[in-house]
């Protein structure tokens, strides 16, 4: 059995009147859902690297990473409701995002600046990739509207990316 017949067993499309094929959508699906537990999972990365940070660059990093967390949840909506807009259901819960996500589990034990970094830096760029073969899979299938929503993720991604690489420059954090 492939990915896709796979899949329309697990979550079977609601009816729409978008004129994209079933297969084509289940694809875009598969991918958003796959981009959507990673996104709630990095949201929720950045809070903690919001909370726990400490040292001397705690305020500017306190907020930095404010601002990370309000930029995610425009971005993690437009993925959500592109799902539903397809005839899927967003798998955003947090089982689903625990049992789903493709990044590893934040540290909990880490304090100083230029460990958050670090560990938010994998886990932007891991995303980022994860986003742009995502790109790929969908515009291979015909969704060029997933395509470019995800073309912009994955710039929004690098951005942020490069911010978090601009502080661990200094290599003390
Ligand atoms: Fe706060």
């Amino acid at each position: 059995m492939n990915k896709v017949s796979k899949l329309s067993k697990a979550a079977p499309l609601s009816r729409t009147r978008n004129d994209l094929g079933e297969n084509v959508r289940l694809v875009s699906v598969e991918v958003l859902n796959a981009t959507l537990m990673d996104l709630v999972d990095l949201t929720n990365s950045v809070r903690m690297a919001h909370w726990n940070v400490k040292g001397r660059h705690f305020i500017g990093l306190h907020q930095l990473f404010e601002t990370f967390y309000d930029e995610l949840g425009p971005v993690t909506d437009e993925v959500a409701e592109r799902i539903v807009q397809l005839g899927g259901t967003p798998t955003g819960g947090s089982q689903s995002v625990a049992e789903g996500t493709r990044l590893p589990a934040y540290p909990i034990e880490i304090r100083q600046g230029a460990d958050h970094l670090a560990a938010l830096a994998d886990r932007y760029a891991a995303l980022a990739k994860s986003v742009r073969e995502g790109i790929d899979t969908t515009d291979e299938a015909g969704d060029a509207d997933t395509a470019d929503l995800l073309t912009g993720l994955s710039r929004a991604l690098d951005k942020d990316l490069w911010m978090i690489e601009a502080h661990l420059e200094e290599g003390k954090g």
